[in-house]
Protein backbone atom coordinates (compact mmCIF):
# COMPACT_ATOMS: atom_id res chain seq x y z
CA UNK A 1 0.00 0.00 0.00
CA UNK A 2 1.31 3.07 -0.87
CA UNK A 3 2.82 5.56 2.06
CA UNK A 4 2.27 9.32 1.42
CA UNK A 5 3.51 11.91 2.75
CA UNK A 6 1.10 13.36 5.33
CA UNK A 7 2.17 16.59 6.92
CA UNK A 8 -0.98 18.38 6.94
CA UNK A 9 -2.34 17.77 10.28
CA UNK A 10 0.94 18.53 12.31
CA UNK A 11 0.25 22.24 12.43
CA UNK A 12 -2.00 21.48 15.26
CA UNK A 13 0.81 19.79 16.87
CA UNK A 14 3.40 22.03 17.10
CA UNK A 15 2.65 25.56 19.62
CA UNK A 16 3.99 28.92 18.01
CA UNK A 17 2.28 31.87 18.56
CA UNK A 18 1.87 31.90 14.55
CA UNK A 19 -0.56 29.68 13.05
CA UNK A 20 1.46 27.12 10.73
CA UNK A 21 0.19 27.11 7.39
CA UNK A 22 -0.83 23.56 6.48
CA UNK A 23 1.34 21.83 3.02
CA UNK A 24 -1.55 19.53 1.68
CA UNK A 25 0.12 17.10 -0.46
CA UNK A 26 -2.43 15.18 -2.51
CA UNK A 27 -2.58 11.33 -1.48
CA UNK A 28 -3.07 8.95 -4.16
CA UNK A 29 -6.07 8.37 -5.78
CA UNK A 30 -8.55 5.65 -3.69
CA UNK A 31 -11.99 4.85 -4.06
CA UNK A 32 -14.00 3.83 -0.40
CA UNK A 33 -15.92 0.06 -0.76
CA UNK A 34 -18.77 0.31 1.87
CA UNK A 35 -17.26 -2.22 4.75
CA UNK A 36 -20.56 -1.91 7.12
CA UNK A 37 -23.50 0.08 6.56
CA UNK A 38 -24.94 3.12 8.51
CA UNK A 39 -28.01 0.91 9.49
CA UNK A 40 -25.88 -2.12 10.73
CA UNK A 41 -23.61 0.76 12.87
CA UNK A 42 -27.18 2.16 14.13
CA UNK A 43 -28.21 -1.34 15.21
CA UNK A 44 -24.74 -2.47 17.09
CA UNK A 45 -24.83 2.00 18.27
CA UNK A 46 -28.43 0.62 20.01
CA UNK A 47 -26.72 -2.64 21.71
CA UNK A 48 -23.75 -1.37 22.83
CA UNK A 49 -25.91 1.19 24.49
CA UNK A 50 -28.31 -0.76 25.64
CA UNK A 51 -25.13 -2.84 27.77
CA UNK A 52 -23.49 0.06 28.80
CA UNK A 53 -26.83 1.77 30.26
CA UNK A 54 -27.72 -1.99 32.32
CA UNK A 55 -23.63 -1.57 33.76
CA UNK A 56 -24.19 2.16 34.84
CA UNK A 57 -27.64 1.96 36.10
CA UNK A 58 -26.46 3.13 39.65
CA UNK A 59 -24.36 5.61 38.59
CA UNK A 60 -24.68 8.93 39.61
CA UNK A 61 -23.63 10.40 36.30
CA UNK A 62 -21.79 8.73 33.68
CA UNK A 63 -18.45 11.33 32.06
CA UNK A 64 -18.21 9.86 28.94
CA UNK A 65 -15.17 10.85 27.50
CA UNK A 66 -14.70 10.96 23.61
CA UNK A 67 -11.38 10.45 21.84
CA UNK A 68 -10.78 13.26 19.52
CA UNK A 69 -10.91 13.45 17.15
CA UNK A 70 -12.31 9.91 15.56
CA UNK A 71 -14.95 8.71 17.65
CA UNK A 72 -16.93 12.29 17.84
CA UNK A 73 -19.70 10.76 15.33
CA UNK A 74 -19.83 7.60 17.59
CA UNK A 75 -19.94 9.34 20.85
CA UNK A 76 -22.81 11.67 19.49
CA UNK A 77 -25.21 8.57 18.64
CA UNK A 78 -23.97 6.72 21.71
CA UNK A 79 -24.72 9.07 23.92
CA UNK A 80 -28.24 9.78 22.04
CA UNK A 81 -28.80 6.45 23.22
CA UNK A 82 -27.80 5.88 26.92
CA UNK A 83 -30.46 6.33 29.72
CA UNK A 84 -28.40 7.29 32.08
CA UNK A 85 -27.52 10.78 33.40
CA UNK A 86 -24.27 11.69 31.37
CA UNK A 87 -21.75 14.47 30.63
CA UNK A 88 -19.04 14.72 27.48
CA UNK A 89 -15.72 15.32 27.97
CA UNK A 90 -13.12 14.86 24.85
CA UNK A 91 -9.40 14.08 24.83
CA UNK A 92 -7.01 14.56 22.06
CA UNK A 93 -4.54 12.17 21.52
CA UNK A 94 -1.81 11.80 18.62
CA UNK A 95 -0.20 9.14 17.45
CA UNK A 96 -1.10 8.60 13.42
CA UNK A 97 -0.75 12.29 12.95
CA UNK A 98 -1.90 11.74 9.29
CA UNK A 99 -0.22 8.63 8.41
CA UNK A 100 -1.82 5.00 8.02
CA UNK A 101 0.71 3.39 10.49
CA UNK A 102 0.65 4.07 14.23
CA UNK A 103 4.28 6.22 15.20
CA UNK A 104 3.75 4.42 18.51
CA UNK A 105 4.59 7.17 20.49
CA UNK A 106 1.04 8.79 22.20
CA UNK A 107 1.13 12.45 23.20
CA UNK A 108 -1.49 14.35 24.81
CA UNK A 109 -2.69 17.34 22.40
CA UNK A 110 -6.21 17.85 24.11
CA UNK A 111 -6.91 17.24 28.02
CA UNK A 112 -10.23 17.22 29.12
CA UNK A 113 -11.78 19.96 30.92
CA UNK A 114 -13.35 18.31 34.07
CA UNK A 115 -12.51 15.98 36.89
CA UNK A 116 -12.86 12.64 36.86
CA UNK A 117 -11.74 11.45 40.71
CA UNK A 118 -14.38 9.35 42.15
CA UNK A 119 -16.55 9.65 38.89
CA UNK A 120 -17.77 6.90 36.39
CA UNK A 121 -16.10 6.97 33.33
CA UNK A 122 -16.38 5.57 29.68
CA UNK A 123 -13.71 5.82 27.13
CA UNK A 124 -14.92 6.33 23.91
CA UNK A 125 -12.62 5.55 21.22
CA UNK A 126 -12.84 4.47 17.44
CA UNK A 127 -10.91 2.08 16.51
CA UNK A 128 -8.27 -0.15 18.70
CA UNK A 129 -5.29 -1.25 16.45
CA UNK A 130 -2.04 -1.75 17.74
CA UNK A 131 -3.47 0.04 21.19
CA UNK A 132 -0.99 2.19 21.85
CA UNK A 133 -3.40 4.89 22.27
CA UNK A 134 -6.11 3.62 24.59
CA UNK A 135 -3.33 1.78 26.70
CA UNK A 136 -1.38 5.22 27.13
CA UNK A 137 -4.62 7.29 27.74
CA UNK A 138 -6.55 4.57 30.04
CA UNK A 139 -3.50 4.61 32.27
CA UNK A 140 -3.46 8.39 32.53
CA UNK A 141 -7.10 8.20 33.41
CA UNK A 142 -6.53 5.64 35.68
CA UNK A 143 -3.64 7.90 37.89
CA UNK A 144 -6.77 10.18 38.35
CA UNK A 145 -8.75 7.58 40.47
CA UNK A 146 -11.93 7.25 38.47
CA UNK A 147 -14.60 5.02 40.70
CA UNK A 148 -15.07 3.06 37.28
CA UNK A 149 -13.34 3.43 34.34
CA UNK A 150 -14.31 1.19 31.36
CA UNK A 151 -13.87 1.60 27.46
CA UNK A 152 -16.16 1.15 24.72
CA UNK A 153 -14.94 0.80 21.32
CA UNK A 154 -16.37 1.17 17.87
CA UNK A 155 -13.74 -1.09 15.77
CA UNK A 156 -11.19 -3.48 17.02
CA UNK A 157 -7.96 -4.75 14.73
CA UNK A 158 -7.29 -7.53 16.82
CA UNK A 159 -4.58 -8.67 14.84
CA UNK A 160 -2.60 -5.61 14.70
CA UNK A 161 -2.36 -5.70 18.61
CA UNK A 162 0.90 -4.72 20.06
CA UNK A 163 -0.11 -4.19 23.47
CA UNK A 164 -2.52 -6.39 25.32
CA UNK A 165 -5.62 -3.65 25.80
CA UNK A 166 -9.11 -4.51 25.21
CA UNK A 167 -12.05 -2.61 25.40
CA UNK A 168 -15.01 -3.84 27.79
CA UNK A 169 -17.63 -3.40 25.06
CA UNK A 170 -16.79 -3.37 21.23
CA UNK A 171 -18.89 -2.77 18.18
CA UNK A 172 -17.07 -4.60 15.40
CA UNK A 173 -14.04 -6.91 14.83
CA UNK A 174 -12.37 -6.00 11.56
CA UNK A 175 -9.77 -7.28 9.27
CA UNK A 176 -6.09 -5.51 8.85
CA UNK A 177 -7.93 -3.17 6.05
CA UNK A 178 -7.85 0.87 6.67
CA UNK A 179 -10.82 2.56 6.91
CA UNK A 180 -12.81 5.76 6.63
CA UNK A 181 -16.22 6.87 7.28
CA UNK A 182 -18.87 7.52 10.34
CA UNK A 183 -15.81 10.08 12.39
CA UNK A 184 -12.45 8.06 10.72
CA UNK A 185 -10.73 9.72 8.68
CA UNK A 186 -7.97 9.53 5.77
CA UNK A 187 -5.52 12.43 6.16
CA UNK A 188 -8.79 14.32 7.09
CA UNK A 189 -10.81 13.34 4.44
CA UNK A 190 -14.21 11.24 4.51
CA UNK A 191 -15.36 11.70 8.06
CA UNK A 192 -18.87 12.70 6.84
CA UNK A 193 -19.56 9.52 5.21
CA UNK A 194 -22.33 7.86 7.34
CA UNK A 195 -21.13 4.38 6.59
CA UNK A 196 -17.82 2.39 7.46
CA UNK A 197 -15.82 1.86 4.21
CA UNK A 198 -12.07 0.44 3.64
CA UNK A 199 -9.54 2.21 0.86
CA UNK A 200 -8.61 0.90 -2.06
CA UNK A 201 -5.53 2.04 -3.88
CA UNK A 202 -6.05 2.94 -7.50
CA UNK A 203 -3.38 2.09 -10.06
P1 LIG B 1 -3.46 2.55 17.94
O1 LIG B 1 -2.75 3.42 18.94
O2 LIG B 1 -2.50 1.91 16.97
O3 LIG B 1 -4.39 1.56 18.55
O4 LIG B 1 -4.25 3.53 17.01
C1 LIG B 1 -5.51 4.01 17.31
C2 LIG B 1 -5.83 5.21 16.48
O5 LIG B 1 -5.25 5.10 15.17
C3 LIG B 1 -7.31 5.29 16.23
O6 LIG B 1 -7.93 6.05 17.24
C4 LIG B 1 -7.37 5.99 14.89
O7 LIG B 1 -7.32 7.38 15.07
C5 LIG B 1 -6.13 5.54 14.19
N1 LIG B 1 -6.42 4.43 13.26
C6 LIG B 1 -6.17 3.12 13.44
N2 LIG B 1 -6.61 2.40 12.39
C7 LIG B 1 -7.16 3.29 11.53
C8 LIG B 1 -7.83 3.15 10.26
O8 LIG B 1 -8.01 2.06 9.71
N3 LIG B 1 -8.28 4.31 9.70
C9 LIG B 1 -8.12 5.54 10.28
N4 LIG B 1 -7.52 5.70 11.47
C10 LIG B 1 -7.04 4.60 12.09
Amino acid sequence: MPQPDHTEARGAETSSTAPEKPVRHPAPPYAVDEMISAKTIAARVEDLARDITRHFHDTEQLVVVGLLRGSFVFIADLVRELRLPVEVDFLEASSYGDAMTSSREVRIIKDLSGEIAGRDVLVVEDIVDTGFTLSHVTQLLRTRSPRRLEICALLDKPSRREVDIRATWTGFEIPDEFVVGYGIDYAQRNRNLPHIGKVRFLG
